[in-house]
């Protein structure tokens, strides 16, 4: 029986379907100047403002665990617990010494709470519907084959759960300026029309309210369909 106020248990020997060579690795990490912003206090300034349109959308979270895909340093991980409600979050990250950093950083009164692994977004160790939510902070336009994220994401969200993300597109990221200095894939990168299709194909629909006008990213939240 699954234990449910215990997010250990949720893990199933891990597949090993997707294995990125060290060179697909690469692609996907982020390079120096990236870390800089990702490291920074700001970086954090901008996930509450995340979370604070997804609690405009659908309120605080009465849901009881979710998976946050890259989580880098771990910091949104305590804010889904401290802000959005959750009451267990399990995160993991593609690089082992982001996940190192997270798990020493990880106060003791979230240590119950979070549970963090290395892992890949492609590939995730769950069995399906394990999660009532699946957060991303801005990490799928990093990850190679990311239609196979995004089914993989819906796949271990329960039906009528919710996928809450943050993304950014090509016209902001890899612009004339922004190519030089962030690294991120080059083939195969999606527009927004190309994720919310991405989004519909695997069942998952916007929530109403979800604001759609801009070129350069979206904040938004969309519920897997029950059918
Ligand atoms: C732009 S950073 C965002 C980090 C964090 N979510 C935040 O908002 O601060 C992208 C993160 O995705 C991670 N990443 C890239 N490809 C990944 C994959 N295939 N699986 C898991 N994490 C991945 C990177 O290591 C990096 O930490």
């Amino acid at each position: 029986m699954k234990c449910r106020n215990n997010p250990r248990s949720l893990v199933v020997p891990l597949r090993r379907i997707f294995n990125p060579s060290p060179s697909e690795k690469e692609k996907m990490l982020m390079n120096w100047p990236e870390r800089v912003w990702i490291y920074s206090p700001i970086r954090v300034f901008f996930q509450i403002r995340e979370i604070r349109e997804w609690l405009r959308l659908v309120g605080r979270a009465e849901t009881e665990n979710a998976l946050e895909i890259g989580c880098g340093l771990g910091r949104g991980a305590g804010l889904l617990v401290n802000r959005m409600g959750f009451r267990e979050v399990v995160a993991f990250d593609l690089e082992e010494r982001l996940i190192v950093r997270a798990v020493k950083s990880n106060p003791d009164s979230l240590k119950q709470k979070i549970s963090f692994y290395v892992g890949d977004a492609q590939d995730l160790p769950f069995r399906d519907s394990s999660f009532d939510a699946v957060v991303n902070f801005g990490i799928i336009h990093h990850v190679l084959d990311w239609r196979r994220c995004i089914s993989e994401l819906s796949r271990v969200l329960r039906p009528g759960g919710l996928f809450y993300f943050e993304e950014i597109y090509p016209p902001l990221y890899a612009n004339f300026l922004m190519k030089h200095v962030v690294r991120h894939p080059t083939e195969d990168r999606f527009s927004g029309t190309q994720f919310l299709e991405a989004l519909a194909s695997q069942g998952l629909c916007l929530v109403d309210g979800v604001r759609l006008e801009s070129r350069f990213g979206i904040v938004g939240i969309a519920r897997k369909s029950s059918a």
